[in-house]
This record gives structure tokens, sequence and C-alpha cells, in this order.
């Protein structure tokens, strides 16, 4: 047995809260396995929303939530890591137990709400980062309380800006009340209109990093129209398709399927995915979009590029298979896309996306 095997098993023993602070905890203090060599086959290698991503293989959001571990988490070898999410103000988050894992189904349910140190601390931590380990995004959430949630949104954008590779505004997690009431179209037409703002404005001496939207898997057809539509008027620079979902299939078998929260893992592939074909259908590819939702492998990895990403983050596949996940989907999707005869990743984006409808 590997030792990644052996430390699999023990964290799959512990209360999932302390296993991810355990995890958090070795990757600060280095004991991990490092795989330097990947970020380095030019096949996988791209310029998204004007940066350039060594790989396409991402840690999500929620996994380094107060940026404690970025840095390792980048040796690992993934192409970037999003950080948060970050409210303005320190949050608790919701009463213990928030967090269950659904073995049976390599899936997760959680309903943390934002809990986190606060902006404040996390940029200070950001603020010594050295540039070259990597690319790093910062995911901001607001707090339960916020009577200003747009405003809030706009004050953090401008705190972050000098902090991030790019920023993710995050609509879409399900345990924060209201919060995703914000990607419907009024709401989102004035949050979005202020972004733009901030963004043009010349009074603005400091340069915005590009801007993310992160929306729920959750969504009607016509809200994907109406987010397509908003997002290419006001210039958003891409999407995040998509958070955790508050569905539940039918075929859940984990004795923990009924807890309130996000579901997220294996079983939001599918759907994840078709939501992110019906985004890059609609937008005629015309906006970046992150596949988010059940990578656990070369060929989900694939599928989501194939359905219309540019660009993949994993979660819950990393609890299920642990940090080699990272080096078997740089390898393997590297030798797929040679099998298939594309020259680089990026002409393999969206060519499957009409097979989801
Ligand atoms: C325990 C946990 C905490 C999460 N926290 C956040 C968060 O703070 N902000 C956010 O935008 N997404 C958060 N997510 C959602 C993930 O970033 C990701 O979009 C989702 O889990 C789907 O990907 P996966 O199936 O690979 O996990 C969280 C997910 C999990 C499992």
């Amino acid at each position: 047995m590997s030792l990644t095997t052996l430390g699999m098993k023990i964290f799959s023993k512990m209360d999932p809260e302390d296993a991810h602070r355990l995890a958090i905890n070795l990757l600060r203090f280095g004991i991990f396995p490092k795989n330097k060599n990947l970020s380095k086959d030019p096949i996988l290698e791209q310029d998204v929303f004007g940066i350039n991503f060594p790989n396409p293989i991402g840690l999500a959001a929620g996994f380094d939530k107060n940026a404690e571990a970025f840095a390792s988490i980048l040796a690992l070898g993934c192409g970037f890591v999003e950080v948060g999410s970050f409210t303005p103000r320190p949050q608790f988050g919701n009463p213990k137990p928030r967090a269950f894992r659904l073995f049976e189904d390599e899936a997760a349910i959680s309903r943390h709400g934002f809990n986190n140190d606060g902006l404040t601390k996390g940029l200070r931590r950001l603020a010594v980062r050295k540039k070259k380990l990597g690319l790093v995004g910062i995911n901001l959430g607001i707090n339960k309380d916020s009577k200003t949630p747009i405003a809030d949104y706009i004050d953090s954008i401008i705190r972050t800006s000098a902090y991030g590779d790019y920023i993710t505004v995050n609509v879409s997690s399900p345990n924060t009340e209201g919060l995703r009431e914000l990607q419907n179209a009024n709401n989102l037409d004035c949050l979005l209109k202020d972004i733009y703002k901030v963004k043009s404005s010349s009074l603005n001496d400091k340069k915005i990093p590009p801007i993310l939207l992160k929306v729920a898997p959750d969504i009607t057809n016509k809200m994907i129209e109406d987010i397509i539509s908003l997002a290419l008027r006001y210039k958003i620079d891409g999407l995040i398709v998509g958070n955790t979902t508050t569905s539940r299939p039918a075929s859940l078998q984990g004795h923990s399927k009924n807890e309130a929260g996000g579901l997220s893992g294996k079983p939001l592939f599918e759907l994840s995915t078709k939501i992110l074909a019906q985004f890059y259908i609609l937008s005629e590819g015309r906006i970046n979009l992150i596949g988010s939702g059940g990578v656990n492998s070369v060929e989900t990895a694939y599928t989501k590029i194939k359905s219309g990403a540019s660009l993949i983050q994993i979660y819950t596949g990393l609890m299920y298979h642990g940090p080699e996940l990272f080096r078997i989907i740089f390898d393997g999707l590297g030798n797929a896309l040679r099998e298939d005869g594309f020259a680089n990743i990026k002409f393999a984006i969206g060519v499957d996306a009409h097979r989801w409808h």
C-alpha cells in the first residue's frame, strides 16, 4: 500500500472537517508529494481571459478557504488555485456538523455557510505570495447578515484587485440565504453593471484583474440566456459552471443523502456538464467557461473540455482520489488530446457540446 493510499484511508475514517484541517496543515508544513514536473506539457498550455495557464487543471474554491496552503497546492502540479470564498468580515458559518461524505456515491454534502477568516486576513496572506509559484484566483462571497450585497461585492473587488490573478464573484453557494437570487436577471443586471463601472472607471488607478461569475447548476434555460446576455453586455471575463447542487439524484445511496446543503462530486457530473454545454452552445463559445462539478478522472476532465470548458476545477474528487489526481489528469489529458489529433487543448474546447442536447 502506498503512503498516499494509507493517508487516504486514515482521512476517510476522520470527521470530514478534521480531515480537511489536517490536509491543510500537512500542506502548510510541506508534508506532501511534489509534482514539479507537471505544468510543462505545451499541449495543455493556453491563454484564457488574458492569462497564460500552464495547464487547465485547477483547485476549486472552498478547499483553501483561508489562503493558507495555495503555494503547496501549486507545487502538487495544478495549473491554478482558487482561494476563498472570503466574506468582507470573518464568519463562523453554520453550526457543526455541516460536512458529510457519501462514500457509496463518491460525493459530499456541505453547508458550511462561508466559514472563513475574512477578507482582510486572507489578503494579508496573499500579499506575501511569490507570483512565480503559480496562478491564484480569489473567490468572493458576502456575509450572512449583509444588507448591501452588491455594494459589498464591489468593495471587496476593489480591495482584492492587487492580490489575485483573477477574481470570482460567487453568487451561487446554496448555504447563504438569498445569495442565489443575485443570479436573477434584475439583480444580476445591477451587480454586473456596477462591476463594469469599476472595471472601466478612469478614476480607478488600480488595474482590476479578470472577473468571473460562479453560477449554480440548478438553473433554467431562461436563466442561462439571461446570464449570457448580461455577461456579454458587461464584459464579464468568464463563468464558472458551477457550484454545488441542491438537487438530489434518485440514485444516491449514502446515508447522509438527505442532509441539507450542496451536493458535490460524482453525482454532480452529469448535471453540471449538461449546463456547461448549454452555456457553451447558447453563448456560441463567446464566453470563457470553467467546468466544475464531479471531475474525478481523465475521462471526466476531458469531457468537460469537449463540452465547452477552457479550464476545469476539482474539489470532491480529491477527497476520494488524493492529490495524485492532478498528476493522473495531467498525464492522461495530454495523451488523450494527442491521440485525438489536437495540436493544443484550445482546439478541443466545445467540440462535443451538442452531444448533451
Ligand atoms: C466542502 C466544500 C466547500 C466548498 N466551499 C466553497 C466556497 O467557499 N465557495 C465556492 O465558490 N465554492 C465552494 N465549494 C464548491 C466547489 O468549489 C465546487 O464548485 C463544487 O464542489 C463542485 O466541484 P466538485 O464536484 O469537484 O467538488 C465547496 C465545495 C465543497 C465540497
